[in-house]
């Protein structure tokens, strides 16, 4: 008989909170703190999180139910759980990098959202059989835009998710890590102190440059012309910072170009204002994400969560409504519900979880948030998430930010 180690750390986790501490004792520092990112003085990624804290459950001590439905159905697609997978460049957090991620996703019937700077192409990310909606920044030619689309359509992808929100406002107070332009063999020098600690991390990319050849590259394959190389993560940066700003008029034509090629839904993520939103159904999207790029973006920007009711009072009944930012338990993603969205999208909890255990570390951030919902939905005494109401959470006075709301519109809206 094998005697088993009663010692070795069990891979599963019980809490986003343990993969975030695995994946930073794991990670090479200067990987760990761009996925912990934020901007500036860190005002929004803090508040992101600290906003959710401040809301509480009202539950039930009898009159639970045996049967809870978490289900819902969102940009067109039936998810048994209202928790979708936000687009993230993941590049060196792990060699399968979203490839692992979209397993996941599909292995729990969620979204797959895919950064146009991820580190695997769509063609590989879609072969998971993930429902993949893929992201795009508004960078580049139109023909440029019109064929990194066809090519995420004829990859298979489901939907497009346009993120319009940077506002290249990078600067931090605690200093930003390294990223090389190559991984090169004088980088690898140069970051060696950083990673030569980080055994299990090095360990992961030696088996990927033993079996393939390659070390991660830093390249961003969606974004490569048609039979040409990939550019690399900078040069991509650059087309991006170079690109003019889009109009609500290129939102229109992104849209119905999409519609063209695709047919599918077409999502603008980024959205923190009323007035925008109202804009945003005007546009004919599909659906928004109540969103401060997880606080990377403009400092100052108020927690996702405290923008969610105000948005979804106004839009709510037309388009599908989702939020992003701070979601770390399943009671996040109650919250977030009973304020009127329809699912939310993570970002650093899955990412924690791919340092922390690959593929597995997803699923188990996938299976702690739906179990998460299915506590509070018993506490609650609910049998579906789609009886989360606000008289379900204590709401602080002033908690909501109602912002860009049309003189019309602003009674009933919180602060
Ligand atoms: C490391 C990192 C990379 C990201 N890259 C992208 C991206 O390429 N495209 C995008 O739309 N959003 C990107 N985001 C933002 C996420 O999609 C999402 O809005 C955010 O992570 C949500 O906040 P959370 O991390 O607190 O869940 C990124 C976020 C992080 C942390």
């Amino acid at each position: 008989m094998k005697l088993e180690n009663p010692w070795k750390q069990n891979p599963w986790f019980e809490s986003v909170a343990v993969a975030q501490e695995r994946a930073r004792k794991r990670l090479p520092q200067p990987v760990y703190g761009a996925l912990v990112a934020g901007s500036e003085r860190g005002q929004s990624v803090t508040d992101n999180q600290a906003a959710f804290a401040e809301l509480g459950l009202a539950p039930h001590v009898v009159g639970q139910l045996p049967e809870r439905s978490q289900a819902t159905t969102v940009f067109g697609h039936t998810i048994g759980s209202p928790v979708i997978i936000s687009p993230t460049g993941v590049q060196a957090v792990h060699p399968d990098g979203e490839v692992a991620v979209a397993r996941a996703a599909a292995a729990r019937g969620t979204i797959m959202g895919l950064s146009n700077f991820a580190s695997k192409s769509v063609e590989e990310v879609t072969a998971t059989g993930a429902t993949t909606f893929f992201q795009m920044y508004w960078t580049g030619e139109r023909d440029t835009m019109i064929q990194r689309m066809t090519r995420a359509h004829e990859a298979g992808a489901k939907g497009l998710i346009a993120t319009l929100d940077w506002s290249f406002s990078m600067g931090r107070d605690w200093g930003s890590p390294e990223i090389p332009e190559k991984v090169d063999l004088k980088a690898m020098i140069r970051l060696a102190p950083k990673v030569a600690t980080k055994g299990r991390w090095m360990w992961q990319f030696g088996q990927q440059f033993r079996q393939t050849g390659k070390l991660p590259d830093l390249t961003a394959p969606n974004l490569a012309p048609p039979g040409g190389e990939a550019p690399t993560f900078f040069g991509a940066y650059y087309e991006w910072m170079t690109t003019p700003p889009p109009s609500w008029d290129d939102v229109v034509w992104m849209r119905e170009t999409w519609a063209q090629i695709s047919g599918t839904p077409f999502v603008l993520k980024g959205v923190c204002r009323v007035d925008d939103a109202l804009r945003a159904v005007d546009a004919g999207v599909a659906g928004i994400s109540v969103s401060n790029h997880g606080g990377n973006n403009l400092d100052g920007t108020p927690a996702a969560i405290r923008m969610v009711r105000p948005i979804a009072e106004a839009v709510g009944d037309q388009i599908d409504v989702v939020m992003d930012g701070g979601v770390r338990r399943g009671s996040d993603v109650v919250k977030a519900l009973a304020l009127g969205a329809k699912a939310v999208l993570i970002g650093r909890a899955y990412l924690w979880g791919l340092a922390a255990n690959g593929q597995a570390g997803v699923e188990n951030v996938l299976d702690v948030l739906s179990g998460g919902v299915d506590s509070a939905l018993r506490g609650l005494a609910l049998s579906s998430t789609a009886d989360l109401r606000p008289e379900h959470l204590l709401i602080p006075d002033g908690f909501d930010r109602a912002l860009g709301v049309p003189a019309a519109r602003s009674v009933g809206f919180g602060s």
